[in-house]
């Protein structure tokens, strides 16, 4: 089975903006994949260029073996887009814009209806199947996006940061929709801002910055590449850091009489750590560690790339 997403080299410019440099990575089928990083580092350019909506200078890119310029329609056909922004008829009953859309996509008439209703079933707002899109509530609207996404029976979901701005329950009614329909056998690359987003849902993710791939890997191999604190309680406290010589240990200092260290992969060196302050006559009295989070990781990657921009 090919690949859902094999990007190569992609670049694309607008006048003075580089806003992909040389893009490259595969998502592969099946793949639940988050698109990371800062505003303006080209991630919404990407997810255009994959539906025809930003033609792209140089490179290549394939969905599901089929390339993006020369086939367009069974592109198009594969793929259901959540867009940032909304683009929807507002006029009209929400229900007629989805049967339209399945219309547009090559189902009958009859099974266009029928799709419609039920992805709006599928997002909860089957009762408001005969208001327009004007009249729905700023989550509803979300909603209806990821419904309007759905009606074609993508194989491919793309979702271009479908939470945005929602509260806490649309957001984990979301997930568990787009969840659902990846243990179904969908696609999903999602792009978003809220990183414990990216941390519960995403199989592996690519952190993109300036239109280059910074990184790809599972939320947790990231997680794991960050620098951990682990907070050491001594009976009684010296007056300046022990020496400690671990070559994991990056940092150690004194904090209201606790021991705080820094240190990469800081569980395993727990045990060396207790033993050295031991040897160094020190009474340890309770150890606790916390973890780096993923969106410190993506922080360090890519300010570390130069990405703060104004
Ligand atoms: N149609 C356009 N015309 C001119 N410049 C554009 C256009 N679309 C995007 N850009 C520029 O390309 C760069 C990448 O923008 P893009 O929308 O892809 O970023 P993004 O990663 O989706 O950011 P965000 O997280 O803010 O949505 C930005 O500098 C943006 O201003
Ligand atoms: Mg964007």
């Amino acid at each position: 089975m090919p690949a859902a997403i094999d990007a190569d080299d992609l670049r694309k410019s607008y006048g003075d903006v580089q806003a992909l440099d040389g893009l490259s990575f595969t998502v592969d089928a099946g793949e639940f994949f988050g698109l990371l990083g800062p505003n303006g580092a080209g991630k919404t350019t990407f997810i255009n260029t994959l539906v025809g909506l930003a033609r792209i200078d140089s490179g290549r890119a394939e969905v599901f073996g089929f390339d993006v310029r020369e086939e367009y329609r069974e592109v198009r056909d594969r793929i259901g887009l959540a867009p940032q922004e909304f683009n929807v008829d507002r006029f009209f009953p929400i229900r007629e814009v989805l049967e339209h859309k399945a219309g547009y996509h090559g189902f009958s008439p009859e099974e266009a209806s029928a799709r419609a209703m039920d992805a709006l079933e599928t997002v909860g707002i089957a009762e408001k199947a005969d208001t327009r899109f004007d009249w729905l509530s700023g989550g509803m609207k979300r909603r209806f996006m990821l419904a309007r996404a759905l009606v074609s029976d993508p194989d491919l979901l793309i979702l271009d940061e479908p939470t945005a701005g929602v509260d806490v329950q649309l957001r984990r009614d979301l997930w568990s929709v787009i969840e659902r329909l990846n243990e179904a056998g969908t696609t999903i690359l999602l792009t978003t801002h809220y990183i414990e987003e990216a941390e519960q849902l995403c199989d592996r993710v690519a952190i993109v910055d300036q239109g280059r791939k910074v990184e790809v890997a599972t939320p947790d191999e990231l997680t794991d590449r960050g620098t951990d604190t682990i907070e050491v309680g001594l009976a009684d406290p010296p007056r300046t850091a022990p020496e400690l010589t671990h070559e994991d240990i990056v940092d150690a200092r004194l904090a209201d009489g606790r021991l705080v260290v820094t240190a990469r992969g800081g569980g395993a060196v727990i045990p060396a750590l207790v033993r050295d302050l031991d040897r160094a006559g020190h009474e340890v009295t309770d150890v606790d560690v916390r973890r780096a989070s993923l969106e410190e990781v993506f922080v360090d990657m890519t300010r570390q790339e130069g990405a703060v921009q104004q």
